[in-house]
């Protein structure tokens, strides 16, 4: 059982059964207003990755998957310049995409793909976050699926990592402070 990540301990906030439940609502509320629409769901990598997979099985209408990668966090917990490291292929032009993150800290990334989505001209745009942290944020973002708001804490499992570490992890913790 991994009960530390670089040394420091982790403690559970969001169970997988919790997780599995929103993700399936998450799924149902996406087929409903995307019925009728040419949907392209663009994952966020690498964060989305697992999110994406349980999300898309929930989506019962047909659906094109692409991906975006960008890295933000250089290393550990503190937010750095976001790069782009990959560009999504498919063609973008009138469709209706979704863009799926694993979670939304101060909305940097979001705005950043934002702007990239949006100058390859599709007909809509819309984001979904499993989760979103609670914090006044200098970039006035909207995330119009939201699973889970927590609050300002760092958090790693289920697709989101800790240096790299911790993706594999079925539940959501976060991590406690160097000294705790
Ligand atoms: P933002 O640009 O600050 O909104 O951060 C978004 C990205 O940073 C997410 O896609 C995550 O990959 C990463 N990130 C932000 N907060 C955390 C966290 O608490 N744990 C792990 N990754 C995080
Ligand atoms: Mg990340």
């Amino acid at each position: 059982m991994i009960t530390e990540i670089n040394g420091r301990k982790i403690k559970i906030l969001i169970e997988s059964s919790e997780i599995s439940k929103k993700v399936s609502e998450l799924g149902k509320t996406i087929t409903q207003d995307y019925k009728d629409k040419d949907l392209i769901i663009i994952g966020v990598l690498k964060g989305s990755f697992i999110f994406l997979a349980d999300l898309i099985r929930h989506i019962e209408i047909k659906a094109e998957i692409d991906f975006v990668r960008v890295s933000s966090y250089k290393e550990g917990t503190e937010a750095g310049e976001i790069e782009l490291i990959t560009d999504i292929e498919a063609s973008l032009k009138g469709r209706d995409v979704l863009l799926v993150e694993d979670l939304v800290d101060t909305g940097g990334t979001l705005d950043f793909i934002r702007e990239n989505i949006l100058s390859k001209n599709p007909a809509s745009y819309k984001t979904c976050a499993l989760v979103k942290k609670k914090k006044r944020r200098e970039i006035d973002i909207t995330v119009d699926y939201v699973g889970f708001e927590i609050d300002d804490k760092f958090i790693v499992g289920y697709g989101t990592d800790l240096a790299e570490k911790g993706r594999n992890l079925p539940d959501i913790f976060t991590i406690e402070k160097e000294d705790g």
